[in-house]
């Protein structure tokens, strides 16, 4: 499948490869955009937005491909058009607060310590939001289902946690948007402070005979770049805004994952940026007074076959009362192996499955003894777990056995996957060490009645594997006393042992619980592998490490989320490995390395209604009533008939070892070792970063920006102004550009939320 999404890489692989272009557009190395033609049909001569999308897609002989491509402004007006269905929306509002309840950092997100609001973000009351949503329904503030839809959609984002979502249909469902042009932000020389670039004028600096001088961007639709941009990247889905600022580009780590990464970036619609409408054009002005506007498109996700209105968009696509579950929730295939090598690494020496992992050396003079562990994704597919874990296992010994001594583990655009997969890999570096690994939930009623309900029924039966996957799915689940160790890493005696609560930050909690690796029916949770340690593996505990602590270094651009973040937790904490972190604003500011959602699990919405409905089956006796009243609202299906994707809620916070103070681990500010600037190299060869992040590691010779801090002005420090074309040769450029246009043919290139796992933040 190859879809008109696509329009943005064949117009730049057109541009690259063309030897005489054809006379150029201003500005020269931007792409010239396709056309994107609307008839006017005589026949039925309609003019309503919808059935402007409509003639768009079909008046042409039928879409171009499966998810064809419309300018973004009928689009909007379209779903605009969608009349607001009051009772609908009030329904929906009422079905949340059973599932918000489960978010593990609902009370704590109204009021987080003073320096995550002053540095991170602000307090948002999620609960009191919906309420706010209720009042202006009856207030009659609402005039279209998108309007009432961004605003539900924008209040569970503005938690900034990854794994919490809720994507209404009118936000979700129907269109996604996009931009033409990635955009990168690079410092000419790793010191200067980085300013904003086309990527193609990057590119062409690089790979082309360029003639003129890639001026940076100053302003976006009139406003201050910088400004513009970090006013849009508060709608990723990261909390640490230097991360989400680094989401807005184009980075060779989320490319190297195809469509399970952000695409070339939100600014362009990959990730979250999807769901943001990005205006009918977007005007570009350079440092050079020249300036570029290009068309902004929407990709449509549904027929549009005899649609010629929004009443008529809603009848086909809004679930609006229908008790049964709509089918938009379907599983997405699975990610099609990527068998080429993405373009700007070099070819791996450890090669894993799906370019998830893979082993490097970095092959300069001067950088012998480096190994790189490149990780942008600890899985969450059964298909590829096992392989996954074996890359680890084959390349540290390779790599120690070919004379290197220093590891860095690239976890740039690592949104997580398979939580045990981020302590297997943590086992495999640090073999005696057990992993701290600290979580709890919300101590609410639905977990205590579904713990004594599964407790209950998981003791009638011995712990041990079975292929009955209903008895696996109970014994197997938090919520059988038995799975898990307490704080000290010992047996919980029952299930009231397990559940508490504590009283803390205004809130109740279970006790702490930690995952215990030793357990019978660990492979029910680590997708099928034996965690180093354990097991099969239980020998490898005696392992001396492979690296020594400095001689490892965790490297990452922010976008560390979910499981990358309890493994990079153990990796600081317990291994006493340092980070460094790639890019973030241009300013002279230390920034954080792990910028993603620092919850240790999250639960789709339906797992929850299934729990909850199983424990209703399996209530204790003489408590059937009780849990058919308590577990009512889990058998409405409403939030998921209006919702685009399936809701999630971040279920367990992470906590630190020794931390007393008992704040979830998501809103612990914490600054990097060492920040480094992009450059220009770095946006089309890995390897650059890599000796970047080597030399300023242990070279003693790196670049790690010092100077500056909290509340100096940006003006005080010298900016990148431009960028110098290099002299290439574009001979020796090709095979480069080969590889690009290979890898980008090779999938279809939008987010798309393929992967699953326990930890894992959807792009
Ligand atoms: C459609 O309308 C346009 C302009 O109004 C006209 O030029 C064209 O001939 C019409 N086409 C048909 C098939 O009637
Ligand atoms: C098409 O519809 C518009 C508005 O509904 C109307 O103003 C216009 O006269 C119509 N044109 C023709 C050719 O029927
Ligand atoms: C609005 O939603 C309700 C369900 O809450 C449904 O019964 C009704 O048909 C919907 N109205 C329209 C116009 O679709
Ligand atoms: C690069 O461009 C310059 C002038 O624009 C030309 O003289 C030179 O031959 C070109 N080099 C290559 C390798 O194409
Ligand atoms: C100005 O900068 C833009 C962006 O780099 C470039 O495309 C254009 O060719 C430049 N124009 C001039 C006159 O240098
Ligand atoms: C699975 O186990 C449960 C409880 O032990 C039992 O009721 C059920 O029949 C079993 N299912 C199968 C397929 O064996
Ligand atoms: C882990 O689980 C196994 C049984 O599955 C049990 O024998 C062991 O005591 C447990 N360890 C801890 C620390 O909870
Ligand atoms: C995990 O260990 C069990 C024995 O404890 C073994 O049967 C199984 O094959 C192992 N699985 C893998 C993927 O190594
Ligand atoms: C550990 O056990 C595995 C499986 O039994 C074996 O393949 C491996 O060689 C052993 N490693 C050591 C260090 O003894
Ligand atoms: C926590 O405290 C224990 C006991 O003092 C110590 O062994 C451990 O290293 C500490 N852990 C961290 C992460 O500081
Ligand atoms: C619980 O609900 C189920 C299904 O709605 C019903 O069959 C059962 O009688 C109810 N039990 C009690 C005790 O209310």
């Amino acid at each position: 499948m190859r879809s008109s999404a696509l329009l943005v890489l064949t117009g730049f692989i057109a541009a690259v490869t063309n030897a005489t272009p054809v006379a150029p557009a201003l500005p020269q190395a931007l792409p010239q955009l396709k056309r994107l033609h609307i008839r006017q049909d005589n026949t039925t001569n309609s003019t309503a937005p919808c059935a402007q999308v409509s003639q768009a897609i079909y008046s042409n002989g039928g879409p171009a491909s499966s998810i064809p491509t419309v300018p973004a402004k009928i689009a909007y007006e379209c779903i605009q058009s969608v009349p607001f269905n009051a009772t609908s929306a009030m329904k929906l509002l009422d079905s949340l607060p059973p599932y918000l309840a489960w978010q593990s950092t609902l009370t704590v997100l109204s009021n987080p310590p003073d320096e995550y609001a002053k540095k991170v973000q602000p307090p948002v009351d999620i609960l009191g939001g919906v309420e706010k949503l209720k009042a202006s329904i009856g207030a009659g503030q609402f005039k279209s289902e998108y309007e009432f839809g961004w605003a539900l959609y924008t209040l569970i984002q503005s938690a900034h946690d990854g794994h919490f979502t809720y994507v209404p249909d009118s936000v979700g469902s129907i269109f996604n948007f996009g931009r033409p042009v990635p955009l990168v932000s690079v410092s000419e020389d790793g010191k200067k402070l980085p300013a904003v670039f086309a990527y193609y004028d990057v590119l062409g600096m690089q790979f082309k005979n360029i003639s003129y001088t890639p001026s940076p961007i100053v302003q976006i639709n009139g406003q201050d770049v910088n400004e513009y941009l970090e006013g849009l990247s508060q709608y990723g889905s990261l909390q640490d805004r230097d991360a989400l600022y680094n989401n807005m580009f184009y980075e060779l780590a989320q490319i190297s994952l195809g469509s399970s990464g952000s695409g070339t970036g939100m600014f362009t619609g990959g990730g979250r940026g999807r769901w943001v409408y990005p205006g009918p054009t977007t005007t570009l002005k350079f440092a050079n007074e020249t300036s570029y506007t290009m068309e902004n498109y929407a990709r449509v996700l549904q027929s549009f076959r005899g649609i010629n209105t929004g009443e008529e968009l809603a009848t086909q696509w809004f679930y609006y009362g229908s008790n049964a579950a709509s089918t938009q929730l379907g599983e997405s295939a699975s990610p099609a192996a990527l068998a080429v090598t993405a373009p700007g690494y070099p070819t791996p020496v450890t090669p894993g499955p799906s370019n998830l992992i893979n082993g490097f050396y970095v092959d300069a003079p001067g950088y012998e003894d480096v190994a790189v562990l490149q990780v942008p994704n600890f899985v969450g597919e059964t298909s590829v777990e096992r392989a996954f874990q074996k890359t680890t296992q084959d390349f540290l010994p390779k790599a120690v056995a070919d004379g290197k001594t220093k590891l860095i583990i690239d976890v740039q655009a690592n949104g997580g996957g398979t939580i045990l997969q981020g302590y297997d890999m943590f086992k495999q570096l640090f073999p005696s060490i057990l992993p701290y690994g600290a979580n709890r939930f919300r101590a609410t009623e639905y977990v205590d009645l579904i713990g004594q309900a599964f407790s209950a029924y998981a003791s009638k039966f011995p712990r041990q594997s079975t292929y009955n996957q209903t008895l696996m799915s109970i014994q197997g689940s938090y919520f059988d006393y038995h799975q898990d160790s307490n704080e000290n890493y010992e047996r919980f005696t029952s299930w009231a042992d397990k559940f508490g609560p504590i009283e803390l930050l205004g809130d109740k909690f279970t006790n702490i619980a930690r995952w215990n690796l030793s357990d019978v029916l660990i492979t029910y949770n680590s997708g099928g592998i034996n965690i180093t340690g354990y097991g099969i593996y239980s020998n490898a505990s005696s392992n001396p490490p492979p690296f020594k602590a400095e001689n490892i270094v965790i490297l990452t651009d922010g976008y560390c989320a979910s499981t990358c973040t309890i493994f990079a937790e153990l990796m600081k904490q317990q291994g006493g490995v340092k980070t460094i972190a790639m890019g973030g604003r241009s300013n002279k500011n230390p920034i954080q390395a792990i910028g993603g959602v620092k919850g240790t699990n999250n639960y789709a919405w339906n797992y929850i209604q299934n729990l909850g409905q199983q424990a209703v089956e399996i209530a204790p006796e003489g408590q059937d009533e009780k849990y058919n009243t308590t577990f009512k609202p889990f058998y409405a299906n409403i939030p998921y008939n209006r919702a685009a994707t399936n809701p999630g809620a971040n279920v367990r916070d992470g906590l630190r070892q020794n931390d007393t103070s008992g704040v979830p681990l998501q809103f612990i500010y914490e600054e990097a070792d060492c920040r480094l600037y992009y450059t220009p190299e770095m946006t089309v060869d890995a390897t650059a970063i890599w000796k970047a992040a080597a030399d300023a590691q242990w070279g003693g010779k790196g670049n790690c920006v010092t100077g500056g801090g909290y509340g100096t002005k940006r003006e005080a420090h010298e900016v990148t102004t431009s960028l110098k074309p290099r002299r290439v040769s574009p001979r020796a450029q090709a095979s480069l550009l080969q590889q690009f246009e290979a890898f980008e043919k090779s999938f279809v290139l939008q987010t798309d939320c393929t992967m699953h796992g326990d930890g894992f933040m959807h792009p």
